[in-house]
């Protein structure tokens, strides 16, 4: 297919749009979550698509259901169709049983099976194919996420000349971590074919910058700032620092409709004179959920007038339910509940109330709104949107956010949040405890600090910083070092 002038090419694993299938057949629903909302206005602008997986539903009822999803939503759609042995051995395997807990610095949890990484260079030839297929002459490619390392590399033996940019969601891990991976050099020298690669904190970009340092001595690093660049000898690629945000102005708005605000009241009423402490997490052992459940223990322990005063509210949003880590996780994580609710619960209060399910956005925001405290205690996190989402939905400003010292949004919003380490079970209890006796000014002071950080790096500073960095000729606007994402962790 020949297509005059550029697009913008969106690449990632999964498709932006849900399948259902109801008792009436298979539907296309738009999908959620900040990326989405971020690509589709440009995507639309620009005539642009959006190439991946479609997630198992069958191929002759997808292609029709494509279309539909392609009109409604302004830019075109293409599904890559992948087998059940596709399926097992690069996303179940080599994504989510290596790269996901290598990438979160838990290689314990690893499993190296070497079938996974031939199955994963397949899958990601296949997706090269695709996308050479369907692209014209003068388009960017953006390639999203660990699922992907590889597709520069095979897009560029294919012949495939487009500028390509890839963006990391998740962290990236040390170089003592990062070399335990069998296929190390491999997945560097992969991600070497790209023309921008994109990290969520100066620290991820630091731990990349040492691989390949370690690997490819011979490459120099030029510049300073928020992009920096690596001369191979023939080629220069820039490599980056975006911060990933969400909407804010979206989730600021709707926290204030009618529907949200009533949803608030209703659901803060079922939990009378006390302090609401939320946390959402997909099911991930990279959350940190048990661990925040046994410092919350220990606070109820160490500062019983926190019984009765405090609830947590503790959202699970189902994922991954065919790995055996998630299965095992969920069964700990239901385990604990029943044992402290066990040990606390006294007439008329629960300590924890536990939802294992997906919210719709009318009661996610309503939660947000609720809160007195998030608890976001990650072990580690590329971002974690949670977080930013929370504080742009506290009109009031006077809800706290304890946030561990892991998560990337910790380098953003390190001025604002009680920052945790979550593996401390004492630090974690006190500042549960500090939190819930935190005044009022200081909380208004933290919220603002953290409110008008996440207004001004909003999701489409991200997108247009991005597009910026890989297409601007002169770098000199990304020379300063932004003081926003600096700090020892990060
Ligand atoms: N979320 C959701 N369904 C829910 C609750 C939350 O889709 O029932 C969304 C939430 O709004 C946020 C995302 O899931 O945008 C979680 O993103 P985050 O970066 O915190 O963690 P990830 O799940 O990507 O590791
Ligand atoms: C993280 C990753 C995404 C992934 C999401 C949900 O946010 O960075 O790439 O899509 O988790 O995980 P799943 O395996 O269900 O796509």
């Amino acid at each position: 297919m020949t297509i005059d002038g550029p697009r913008l090419v969106a690449v990632s694993n999964r498709l932006p749009i849900k399948i259902v299938k109801d008792r009436e057949g298979w539907h296309v629903q738009p999908g959620a979550g900040g990326l989405v909302t971020a690509l589709a206005p440009v995507l639309k602008n620009r005539r642009g698509i959006w190439i991946g997986w479609s997630g198992g539903s069958e191929e002759a009822v997808l292609s029709e259901l494509l279309a539909q999803a392609s009109k409604m939503s302004g830019y075109d759609l293409y599904p890559v169709f992948l087998s059940a042995d596709e399926v097992h051995g690069y996303y179940y395997g080599f994504s989510n049983e290596i790269i996901w807990p290598l990438f979160h610095d838990l290689q314990t949890r690893c499993n190296f099976c070497p079938a996974y990484w031939y199955e994963y260079l397949r899958v990601n030839r296949k997706f090269a194919e695709v996308i050479s297929r369907t692209i014209g002459p003068e388009d960017f490619i953006w390639i999203h996420d660990y699922h992907l390392f590889s597709c520069a590399s095979f897009l560029r033996d294919i012949g495939v000349e487009n500028k390509i940019g890839f963006f990391l969601h998740i962290p990236f891990p040390p170089l003592d971590i990062f070399v335990k991976l069998p296929w190390r050099s491999q997945v560097i020298e992969a991600l070497l074919k790209y023309d921008l690669i994109g990290f969520q904190t100066r620290r991820d970009r630091r731990h990349f910058l040492d691989c390949v340092h370690r690997f490819f001595p011979e490459i120099r690093l030029l510049g300073r700032g928020t992009i920096v660049r690596l001369d191979t000898g023939d080629r220069e690629i820039r490599v980056g620092t975006f911060p990933i945000s969400i909407d804010f102005a979206s989730f600021e708005a709707d926290a204030g409709s009618k529907q949200v605000a009533d949803c608030a009241w209703f659901l803060h009423e079922k939990l009378p004179d006390r302090q609401v402490i939320l946390g959402i997490d997909r099911l991930d052992y990279t959350k940190g959920i048990p661990e925040r459940f046994r410092s919350f223990r220990l606070a109820l322990k160490r500062y019983p007038e926190l019984c009765t005063k405090v609830s947590l509210v503790q959202v699970v949003v189902p994922s991954r339910e065919e790995v055996g880590e998630y299965r095992r996780l969920k069964a700990e994580i239901e385990q604990l509940v029943g044992a402290i609710n066990g040990e606390f619960t006294t007439s008329g209060w629960i300590p924890i109330h536990y939802l294992y399910k997906s919210l719709s956005r009318r009661d996610l925001l309503a939660y947000y709104r609720l809160a007195e405290i998030a608890l976001v205690t990650p072990l580690k996190d590329g971002m974690n949107l949670v977080c930013k989402e929370y504080c742009a939905c506290n009109l009031e400003g006077n809800g706290v956010l304890i946030l561990s010292e892991f998560a990337g949004a910790a380098a953003q919003l390190k001025n604002g949040a009680v920052l945790v380490n979550p593996y401390d079970e004492e630090g974690v209890s006190e500042a549960i405890y500090n939190s819930f006796c935190m005044d009022v000014e200081e909380r208004k002071r933290r919220m603002l600090k953290m409110r008008n950080q996440i207004r001004r790096r909003d999701i489409f500073w991200w997108v247009n910083t991005f597009l910026q960095a890989a297409f601007s000729r002169d770098l000199a606007a990304f020379q300063e070092v932004e003081e926003d994402y600096e700090g020892f962790f990060y």
